[in-house]
């Protein structure tokens, strides 16, 4: 199958089976980097079911980057305790401070820019850049590292295979709907590709999956002893 097939697949299960997620805007409506950045910072290391709640609590009560930015640095960080990585928390209002001051309300609109404020990441930054900006930027994250590992049954051990994953990742990166691409590559990681038991009769990609062929799926990706 051609990356532009695979694409085409992906994005139809997307269209009809993906999450219904509080920070995920409906087809048709304009996302805002605000929730989509508060909630992309939340998932580090963090549960989707464990990051619901607080991300709601949040947006109630700081609904704008403007908002944020005016919070008392004790309430932001009470308002975070339980979801752990507290530097997570000093940085996100550092971050609100510098977009809502410097930059004037805005988030950066390229993965570069956004790359500069404090907290945001690689993974990060290209998230924003393609879920709200439409750039055409690779997302990469565990989820998806699994994925392609078995999409291409890559027996090389990570983290030692994470360049090859990447550019895997990057060559089936479409240039439209590209943020609905990696969201919905994560999706297929968390719902079907799972760690264990993955339910590869309902994936998309099921008869183009060389992981599966050679009876590999569940062993992908491999790692390499600590
Ligand atoms: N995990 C972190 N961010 C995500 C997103 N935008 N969609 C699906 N899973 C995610």
């Amino acid at each position: 199958a051609t990356a532009a097939d695979l694409g085409a697949r992906l994005l139809a299960w997307y269209d009809r089976d993906r999450r219904d997620l509080p920070w995920r805007p409906k087809p048709g409506e304009t996302p805002d980097p605000y929730a989509v950045w508060l909630s992309e910072i939340m998932l580090q290391q963090t549960t989707v079911a464990a990051v619901k709640p607080y991300y709601a609590r949040f947006l109630e009560r700081w609904p704008t980057v403007a908002a944020l930015a005016a919070a008392e640095d004790d309430a932001v960080m009470t308002a975070w305790a339980g979801l752990g990585y507290y530097a997570r928390a000093r940085n996100l209002l550092k971050c609100a401070r510098v977009v809502a001051g410097d930059l004037g309300g805005r988030f950066p609109s390229t993965e570069e820019g956004l790359r500069a404020l404090p907290g945001v990441g690689a993974y990060t930054a290209a998230a924003i850049a393609c879920i709200c900006f439409g750039c055409r930027a690779v997302v990469v994250d565990g989820n998806v590292e699994r994925v392609m590992a078995r999409l291409f049954a890559v027996e090389a051990p990570l983290p030692g295979a994470k360049p090859i994953l990447r550019t895997l990742a990057d060559a089936l990166t479409p240039t439209a709907r590209c943020g609905d691409h990696a969201q919905a590559v994560m999706d297929l990681g968390a719902t079907l590709c799972t760690p264990r038991s993955p339910a590869c009769g309902l994936c998309p990609w099921m008869d183009a999956c060389q992981g599966r062929r050679a009876g590999l799926a569940e062993h992908l990706p491999m790692k390499t002893p600590k």
